[in-house]
């Protein structure tokens, strides 16, 4: 009997070795865990930043070139917007008429023009542009319109080998000629002057481009820098193309007369969301303009 108790004793204390063993082996696995974002192989460029500050980037925009700016080129060039401060302040303004409206009327494709040649249109563009990409929720693209005498390259320093004109025939893929700065704006610039620029906007192809870009890409917003209405009808052919326009007109450049047949003419094919007065020297600010606004 006692041999019997010492046996059982034995095998309850071998038993209770062998649970403590296993639980501690248990104890010891790795405890599994959710798999970690594979943050270096999915996010693009500057995507890190997105991260931290707004919601994942969207991918396909890695497919494009990386760029950065030179702040001291384009401050020379009048476009202050990159890093915000006191001089942005009146584009950042802008800026939130400008989507504010957009949003209200679910519009997303922007046109800006003039009624004649120099009134500011690229130069205002380009700071709309820069103020909508310090907002990491705000995808834009930029695309340069004015394909007879293109200037954003210049103004921006920024070279291309291939240009918007290639895509817009069907020649190359958009992410081939497109540059992306700071992960959310990107860029399509015009790479040397195309004298037929109307025909290459009136054509069928252009409108289709435009719409697979769009889906490919997912764009918050996509803003058109246009020739001036009154230099040739490249604005008028792409007009159909774009939800509203920005008139900009140069203060003791344009007349009320020049303003108005211009915002005429483009009521007849988009929506007019407003006119911008640039080169107001009587503004107490740096950046030189007023803005009326016609949307409802
Ligand atoms: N607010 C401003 N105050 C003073 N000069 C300005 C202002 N905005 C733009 N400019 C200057 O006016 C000139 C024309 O500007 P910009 O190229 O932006 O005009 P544009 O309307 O795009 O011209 P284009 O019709 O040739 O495309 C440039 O030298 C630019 O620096
Ligand atoms: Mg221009």
């Amino acid at each position: 009997m006692e041999r019997i108790q010492t046996a059982i004793n034995k095998a309850r204390a071998q038993r209770e070795r062998e649970q403590t063993a296993s639980e501690q082996v248990l104890r010891e696995q790795p405890v599994p865990v959710a798999p970690a974002l594979a943050r270096d192989a999915e996010v693009p460029h500057g995507g890190d930043a997105a991260l931290k500050d707004g919601p994942a980037p969207r991918a396909a925009w890695s497919e494009f070139r990386p760029m950065m700016p030179d702040a001291d080129h384009l401050l020379r060039n009048r476009i202050m917007t990159l890093h915000g401060g006191r001089n942005s302040v009146l584009y950042d303004q802008l800026r939130t008429k400008v989507l504010q409206t957009m949003r209200a009327n679910g519009w997303k494709r922007l046109a800006i023009t003039s009624p004649a040649p120099g009134c500011g249109k690229s130069t205002v563009i380009l700071n709309l542009a820069f103020s909508l990409a310090r907002q990491p929720d705000l995808y834009t693209i930029l695309l340069e319109m004015d394909l007879r005498r293109p200037s954003l390259g210049g103004l921006l320093g920024l070279r291309t080998e291939k240009g918007i004109a290639s895509w817009l025939e069907g020649r190359i893929g958009f992410a081939q000629q497109a540059a992306c700065y700071n992960f959310n704006l990107a860029f399509a610039l015009c790479h040397q002057p195309r004298s037929d620029a109307s025909d290459l906007l009136l054509q069928g192809r252009t409108g289709a481009a435009l719409t697979q870009m769009e889906e490919r890409y997912q764009p918050d917003l996509m803003l058109f820098d246009m020739p001036p209405l009154q230099a040739n009808d490249d604005m008028m052919a792409f007009a159909s193309q774009v939800d509203c326009v920005l008139i900009v007109a140069g203060a003791e450049q344009s007349t009320i007369k020049q303003i108005d047949a211009c915002e005429r003419d483009l009521a007849q094919q988009t929506n007019v969301m407003g006119v911008i007065l640039n080169k107001c020297t009587h503004l107490d600010t740096d950046s030189g303009y007023g803005y009326y606004d016609y949307a409802k």
